[in-house]
């Protein structure tokens, strides 16, 4: 990136649990990229972008999108249901985005199928009680394949005969599995194939390697590239709140495996946190919200998922999260968004790590029975005088929004790079920039 950043490859991660605002930063710092991918997870994500009133939600294709000399790539880490990315693309054109020749998707991707959902849904249904609360994407199911080493890749498409194989393959298994689960809907093989036929030379037309797109554009002097996380570091498949997590490595060292690079190719890692904490879906939150304040804090920041439309459970910023989430993820800096929904609080609260049995935790739980069971160590804060909402300066931040993000920058023990201050592209700040 130009001067705010010395980085040419920069992975931006969620490090909380997902919609910490990676779209709107993303976007932001997409101005001065030249290629940007997204490298695991799959439509999953809901990334939202706002440009001048319009607003885009972005399940597959990366939050680059909008500046129409960007090449924009699925790495081979993404689960990519291949109907939903064509959608996807048309209706960026149809909205006036032109995305001629620069879509692509790596040719070593596993292919989401309709049997993924199925079984996705059929799965939730089963844990009763200790449902994930998936998105319902058939994620989970897809990365299995792929662990599993029965999955379908895009460069397998142009092998109809393999194509007939998995597919029939997965088919029967699932339809098995639908049965004992008790679930009336059956996946159909020949149905599945007929629609693969149909979008085959299109999606084919998109395969590419992606290391190798990415090596080469880092060898112009001129390349730029943002790698784009999605979910948040508590939902990664090792590092995240198991079994409450999605199914791939969100983290930054996902990154590089993700698209096909080196690890030492990245040169920043930029961790994106809300101010205040929120999750989607079940699992421990520890410093979760209940009753009054946790419906304001709903309504102010407008907390209802970009892709099943569910509302998110909310509580104050946990820096016993961020903290591990920086030491996971090996972060460089932080970006800090929705600091603008906390104007109206005249009391704020930020966890401090956590107590378990009257006891200091000293290292994060592994267990998501002791998250669930932690008491955060909480300082109190006054609120600030005055309106972040808009400012694009430091300096324009009331004193007290300051201090908060300096107190945030130390518990993180990272320094903060960017604040975010409303959802449109112009409501930012570049700290020291
Ligand atoms: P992502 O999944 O990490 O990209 O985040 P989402 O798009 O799911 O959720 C973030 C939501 O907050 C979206 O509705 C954004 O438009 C909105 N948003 C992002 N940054 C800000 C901000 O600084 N202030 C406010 N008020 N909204 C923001
Ligand atoms: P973005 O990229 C927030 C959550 C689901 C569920 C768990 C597993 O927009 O930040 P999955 O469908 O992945 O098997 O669900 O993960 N989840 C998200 N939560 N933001 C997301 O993506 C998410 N993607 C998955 O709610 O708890
Ligand atoms: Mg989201």
């Amino acid at each position: 990136m130009k001067a705010d950043t010395s980085g040419r490859c920069v992975a931006v991660v969620g490090a909380q649990w997902g919609d910490e605002g990676k779209g709107k930063i993303i976007d932001v710092l997409s101005e001065e990229a030249t290629l940007v991918a997204r490298y695991q997870g799959g439509a999953n994500a809901g990334h939202t972008v706002r440009v001048d009133g319009d607003e885009f939600i972005l399940h597959l294709i990366p939050s680059g999108v909008l500046y129409e000399d960007v090449r924009c790539l699925l790495g081979n880490g993404v689960v990519v249901d291949p109907w939903t990315l064509l959608e996807e693309r048309d209706a960026l054109e149809e909205r006036g985005v032109a995305m001629d020749g620069r879509l692509g998707v790596s040719a070593r991707a596993h292919l989401v199928l309709p049997y993924h959902q199925l079984l996705d849904g059929a799965q939730e249904e089963n844990r009763g009680s200790d449902r994930i609360g998936t998105t319902g994407r058939g994620i989970g199911p897809a990365y299995r394949d792929k662990a599993g080493r029965t999955g379908l890749r895009v460069a397998d498409l142009a092998d109809e005969d393999r194509c007939r194989r998995v597919v029939e393959g997965r088919v029967d298994d699932a339809n098995t599995l639908l049965e004992k689960a008790g679930v009336e809907e059956r996946a159909d093989a020949d149905e599945i194939l007929e629609r693969l036929d149909e979008i085959r030379d299109e999606i084919l037309g998109l395969a590419t390697d992606t290391g190798q797109e990415i090596r080469r554009e880092l060898d112009r002097a001129a390349g730029r590239v943002l790698l784009e996380g999605a979910q948040g570091s508590l939902l990664d498949i090792d590092h995240g709140t198991y079994p409450y997590v999605t199914s791939s490595t969100t983290t930054a060292a996902g990154a590089a495996a993700g698209v096909g690079i080196g690890p030492r190719v990245i040169d920043e890692v930029v961790g994106v946190v809300k101010a205040y904490t929120t999750r989607v879906g079940n699992g421990p939150l520890p410093t979760e919200l209940e009753g009054e304040a946790e419906e304001r804090l709903r309504e102010l920041g407008s907390e209802f998922g970009a892709t099943t439309g569910r509302p998110r459970r909310v509580g104050w910023f946990d820096g016993g999260v961020v903290d591990y989430a920086a030491g996971v993820n090996g972060l460089t800096a932080l970006a800090v968004t929705k600091l603008d929904v906390l104007d109206e609080f005249d009391e704020i609260r930020v966890g401090d790590g956590y107590e378990l049995d009257g006891e200091p935790v000293e290292s994060f739980p592994a267990r998501a029975d002791d998250l669930d069971r932690v008491d955060p160590v909480y300082e109190t804060w006054e609120g600030w005088d005055g309106s972040t909402a808009g400012c694009t300066g430091w300096r324009a931040l009331p004193e007290g929004a300051r201090r908060y993000l300096k107190r945030l920058e130390e518990i993180a023990d990272t320094p903060i790079r960017y604040v975010s201050v409303g959802a449109a592209r112009s409501d930012f700040v570049r700290v020291g920039g």
